[in-house]
């Protein structure tokens, strides 16, 4: 299968921090690739590696094939790019913004007359069209920031943390306007720092940490180690020992001050068996709170670094 986006022993440095540390991968054509990582990971600084917006201190990165190092004018054409907090001028319409990306890419005035308002009205925004981005919510002015990227109908699809920061409306909108790409052949590639959003969007999803790529693979198999990081965070008054909730379900219990917080991997039975010791050993409940799964947490697990 043809590879649309590969890293070669990519790595990046600013001063003392190495962001980017010897990652490679290869992304097939058409595929809806996730990039996960927690803040700081280095997935900024890898999509602008492979989008040419930075140079590598080492390593390669070809998209379609041609190297977006050597020939970034060539690479430009194969790729529409989503920054993280997009590049679109508020002070234009949607339409000047438009054919503004259209121009840097270099398509003629008839070709822009043609693509913008398509655009326009795959956005559902075509009746905002002279209106300036100012006026919009953030939910448009992501669309618009989509729509520039897209202008040219670009084989692949970089896009660094498209949904972070939007309601859940217009996450949805965003969302369904992504999938609609990759319907038509697209090849996606995401940043998210949300576990939940690589697991249900993308076919296959590489993990970044602290600028090494420590797994990758479907999501279903990244989300077993997940599941095993649920939490519950817990407050107890009166005689409590940690040593009558060791069961099976337990990974680790972390002490805090009045709080404990719990990983296990089954919610529900640690909560049951919380309530159950509670009323036989007769201390209090103050507060019980469940919390998802921790990439943090998972982290630790994937790079083998198990307590
Ligand atoms: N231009 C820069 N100058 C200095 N440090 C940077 C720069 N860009 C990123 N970094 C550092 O590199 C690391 C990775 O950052 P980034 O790629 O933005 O992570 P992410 O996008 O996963 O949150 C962080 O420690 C960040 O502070
Ligand atoms: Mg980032």
């Amino acid at each position: 299968m043809a590879t649309a986006v590969e890293a070669e022993g990519l790595s990046k440095r600013f001063a003392e921090v190495v962001a980017v540390d010897e990652v490679s991968f290869q992304v097939p054509r058409g595929q809806f690739f996730g990039f996960l990582g927690p803040n700081g990971a280095g997935k900024t600084t890898t999509i602008r590696m492979l989008t040419g917006l930075i140079t590598p201190d080492s390593g390669r990165t070809f998209i379609e094939g041609v190297d977006s190092q050597k020939d970034p004018i060539h690479a430009k054409m194969k790729m529409g790019v989503i920054p993280e907090f997009g590049n679109i001028y508020v002070d234009l319409t949607a339409e000047e913004n438009l054919h503004l990306a259209g121009k840097f890419y270099g398509m003629s005035k008839k070709e822009r007359e043609k693509r913008v308002p398509e655009i326009l009205k795959m956005m559902n925004l075509e009746r905002r069209g002279n209106h300036p981005l100012r006026t919009f919510s953030k939910g448009m002015k992501q669309r618009i920031n989509i729509g520039c990227a897209i202008i040219h109908d670009p084989p692949v699809l970089f896009l660094d943390e498209p949904t972070s920061g939007l309601d859940v409306q217009s996450k949805r909108l965003v969302v369904r306007l992504i999938q609609k790409m990759k319907e038509r052949g697209t090849t996606i590639f995401l940043t998210t720092h949300n576990i939940q959003e690589a697991n249900e969007l993308c076919e296959r999803v590489g993990i970044i940490n602290q600028g090494k790529l420590v797994a990758i693979d479907k999501p279903e198999k990244l989300r077993n180690t997940f599941d095993k990081t649920q939490s519950i965070e817990t407050s107890i008054e009166g005689e409590f020992d940690l040593e009558m909730l060791e069961n099976h379900h337990i990974n680790k219990i972390q002490r805090s001050g009045d709080k404990l917080k719990i990983f296990t991997d089954d919610v529900d039975a640690t909560v049951k068996n919380l309530i159950r010791f509670a009323d036989d050993r007769s201390f209090n409940i103050i507060s019980l709170r469940t919390c998802g799964p921790s990439l943090e947490e998972a982290f630790v697990r994937l790079t083998g670094d198990v307590e």
